[in-house]
């Protein structure tokens, strides 16, 4: 089978292939200090053999619960935020039909919707009215089991749960995926007795779509994980390739870098598949939360082409050249449309009579790469098969261990993200937190002055 392909023939306008080639032994040692584990953030590294070390039983053990969850529930909440969400959302709506909402209700497949990730009231009162008719299960997943988002959208799903279904029902289709040990989630999930599944401590929340954390909701949405985990086994083997330039995701770390060297500043991850949205969304954690540290990294940005070359095209093509895209390009759509004649042809678009839908959107995405190239707009392309659950496992683990390598080829610790801390701490004293009352009097006295 094929496997996800890496060109970066469209950048070397911009960097010289020799400047590339000394990344060479970097790479090779950035690659060799994550195996060996000496670098910095060694505990977190769970996800470097994490594909290949899913065993069948723990699959199973999944399916089963997921299966519970499809036979008893019209709706499952997803309350996670972060790590904990966008894995899982990514490749949900990646594999969805896009209209899946809009269809009738199959008997075993729950609508799926993600909550506990923003502090919206009228968000989580919509939820809660329109929760009110179902037959309703929550997955509950926090590794630390104390962030804010997703704690006060659980409290207010587990009462309406227990209301709505009773105590024991709810104990059926209420799931937790947090720490072994630690942190309320864990405590609810033990005193309430239920099912739950271990969030490894070395794998963070932005590696971690591989663990319960994304391949539970995955399983519950009745896409096939076995398929999603053969392919990131796939890429862990091309991936651990010690020649950068049949490893792709040293490649890519390489290139990137050098860019980044040579003044482009942001990274925009682009798609021509409207289904990739939330993929660019998870892409966009990975690498921000990991290299936006020490005054350093690459802004991650994205855009839904050719939607946003409608809104932000212009910007693109023309802008401050601090800009590169890569692109997420999927070669054969999973179906096939083609455009009518028409006999008046009064639109004009009888040029395009017979031609597949998708044609069209390859010529918009090349005509697209040719101008942005010429535009000073350096282009990288990750080209996909088709978009499916073997070749998203791909991706993913593709850009987790590119990232892992492009962090320590900037020198920061990937695997940590003291930033998120800042706003959690003044939130909390203005809050009136018990713990925070010195936060909270410092932070009274500023908003005095
Ligand atoms: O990548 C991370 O570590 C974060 O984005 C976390 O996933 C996010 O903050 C949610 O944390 P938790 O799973 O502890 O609720």
């Amino acid at each position: 089978m094929e496997n996800i392909r890496l060109n970066i023939e469209k950048t070397l306008d911009f960097i010289s292939k020799e400047k590339l080639a000394s990344y060479e032994p970097k790479v090779k040692a950035c690659m060799e200090t994550l195996e060996k584990g000496t670098g910095l953030g060694n505990d977190f590294l769970g996800w470097l053999h994490l594909p290949s070390s899913i065993t069948k039983e723990h699959l199973n053990d999944l399916k089963a619960t997921a299966q519970t969850l499809r036979e008893n529930c019209d709706v499952v909440i997803v309350a996670g935020i972060g790590g904990s969400y966008l894995g899982a959302r990514a490749v949900i709506e990646a594999m969805s039909n896009s209209f899946a909402w809009l269809q009738e209700k199959k008997a075993g497949q729950p609508t799926i919707i993600f909550a506990g990730h923003n502090i919206s009231e009228d968000y989580l009162f919509e939820l809660t009215e329109f929760l009110k008719d179902k037959k309703f299960g929550v997955i509950n997943i926090s590794k630390s089991g104390t962030t804010t988002e997703t704690a006060l959208a659980f409290r207010l799903l587990k009462k309406q749960c227990e209301d709505q279904r009773g105590k024991e029902m709810a104990r059926k289709v209420i799931v937790a995926v947090t720490d072994a040990k630690k942190g309320a989630a864990r405590t609810t999930a033990d005193k309430e007795g239920y099912k739950s599944f271990i969030i490894p401590d070395n794998v963070g929340g932005r590696f971690s779509v591989l663990t319960p954390v994304g391949l539970l909701p995955i399983a519950v949405a009745g896409i096939d994980i076995d398929q999603l985990v053969a392919g990131a086994c796939e890429m862990e083997k091309v991936c651990a390739n010690e020649n950068m330039y049949e490893n792709p995701a040293a490649l890519y770390a390489a290139t990137r870098n050098e860019l980044y060297q040579s003044g482009k500043k942001i990274e925009i991850l682009v798609n021509f598949q409207p289904k990739l949205h939330y993929f660019m969304e998870w892409w966009k954690q990975l690498y921000g939360e990991s290299e936006g540290k020490d005054l350093k990294g690459i802004y991650p940005s994205s855009v839904d082409f050719s939607t946003d070359l409608h809104s932000m095209g212009q910007w693109i093509q023309q802008g401050e050249r601090s800009i590169f895209e890569t692109v997420v390009s999927v070669e054969t759509p999973s179906h096939e449309l083609h455009f009518p004649s028409d006999e008046e042809n009064l639109d004009g678009l009888n040029f395009l009579a017979g031609k597949r839908i998708d044609e069209v959107n390859k010529m918009a995405e090349l005509g697209t790469q040719l101008a942005h190239v010429d535009g000073g707009v350096p282009n990288l392309r990750v080209s996909v098969p088709s978009l499916n659950e073997y070749y998203l496992g791909q991706l993913i683990y593709f850009f987790e261990k590119a990232c892992g390598i492009s962090g320590y080829l900037l020198e920061v610790n990937p695997f940590n993200q003291p930033g998120v801390e800042a706003y959690k701490k003044n939130m909390f004293a203005l809050l009136n937190k018990p713990g925070y009352e010195k936060e909270s009097e410092a932070i009274q006295a500023r908003l005095k002055k």
